[in-house]
């Protein structure tokens, strides 16, 4: 499976897409957004998992663009819960317009992703429709928890793990599992793919939250520290707050609720350097590992021959290993 082919077939898609004109300050943020480009593997995903049913995945295409577009009003939007001034190296839609613009031109690309999907074929509609909304309430479900981690004290790894999987896993479950309905493949395996995608989505959330601390600013485009700095509960501050002595823990506590900017580089430098100590990195890499071994079982589980699994194993491989 060639998947240079696929990607030129996403990137031609999402180019050709066209979102609206007047007023230009409503549309002009969206083809800003959409043109910093981004790794497209949502798009990617829906499409490798179509052509293991299909060589022709022609009829997924505009489904997959969906899948891109309202991944990229969840970042525009993401972008202001979280105060970024960054995002693929450049600047945020609301550092560049401001908060409302980027709220209002989020709000009508989750409308053209829906748009996106309507021509899905009519004994597939339903179904796909009904699976879209359930994941996007579920994104929104978790970063509403993102969001209400950030003034809690306790959070547990296990209630981490759920937001995480809301959040960021089941669109990238999602995209595997619409690939494989567009299809005609069985539920077995559509489920299967679905397991497999929340799994390697939860791995690939982990390595947001590393890159966010370990990341060098230019390959991962947003800024470094970003989480640190609004006191996010992330894997890695999870498993510092866990095996911190006193000191440590102190330190940690001390830096809570200081989220001015004026502070940042010591904040992030302070926190980091307890990291360090606790080798919070590796911990966090040997949990990525292990959700990507979970994703492989469930890949394993799909009944179709192994060269046609090939492709979708090494992208996941990559996105675990990324710095992008
Ligand atoms: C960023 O997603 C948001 C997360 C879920 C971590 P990506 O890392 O896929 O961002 P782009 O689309 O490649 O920029
Ligand atoms: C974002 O998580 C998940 C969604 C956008 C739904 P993050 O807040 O960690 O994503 P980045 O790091 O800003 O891309
Ligand atoms: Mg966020
Ligand atoms: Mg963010
Ligand atoms: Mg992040």
């Amino acid at each position: 499976m060639d998947i240079t082919q696929l990607s030129n077939q996403v990137h031609q898609t999402l180019n050709a897409l066209r979102y609206g004109e007047n007023p230009a300050e409503l549309y002009e943020p969206i083809r800003y957004i959409m043109s910093l480009g981004g790794k497209r593997i949502r798009p990617l995903l829906v499409l490798l998992a179509a052509k293991m049913y299909n060589e022709d995945v022609e009829n997924a295409l505009l489904p997959a663009a969906g899948v891109e577009v309202f991944h990229n009003f969840t970042l525009m939007h993401d972008d202001i819960m979280d105060k970024a001034p960054l995002r693929r190296g450049q600047q945020t839609v609301h550092e560049k317009w401001n908060a409302n613009t980027a709220i209002l031109s989020g709000d009508v690309m989750l409308v053209r992703a829906y748009e996106l999907f309507l021509g899905v074929a009519p004994d597939k509609l339903g179904k796909v429709l009904t699976l879209f909304s359930k994941t996007a309430a579920e994104v929104c479900e978790g970063q509403q928890l993102d969001m209400n981690f950030e003034l809690r004290e306790q959070v547990s790894k296990e209630e981490y793990i759920q937001m995480i999987t809301l959040k960021t896993a089941v669109l990238l479950g999602f995209a595997l599992e619409l690939g494989a309905i567009l299809q005609g493949a069985p539920d077995t395996d559509a489920e299967s793919l679905k397991l497999f995608g929340d799994n390697v989505g939860i791995a690939f959330q982990l390595r947001d939250d590393l890159l966010d601390v370990y990341g060098d600013k230019d390959k991962f485009g947003k800024q470094v520290g970003g989480d640190i700095l609004s006191d996010k509960k992330t894997y890695l501050m999870l498993t510092a707050l866990e095996q911190a002595n006193p000191e440590q823990l102190q330190i940690i506590i001390g830096w809570r609720d200081k989220t001015d900017l004026g502070i940042a580089e010591d904040k992030v430098r302070a926190i980091t350097a307890v990291y360090d100590q606790l080798n919070i990195r590796q911990q966090t890499e040997q949990q990525i590992d292990l959700y990507f071994q979970q994703a492989l079982q469930y890949l394993d589980a799909v009944q179709v021959p192994d060269e046609r699994k090939a492709t979708i194993r090494s992208l996941a491989l990559q996105l675990m290993e990324r710095d992008s």
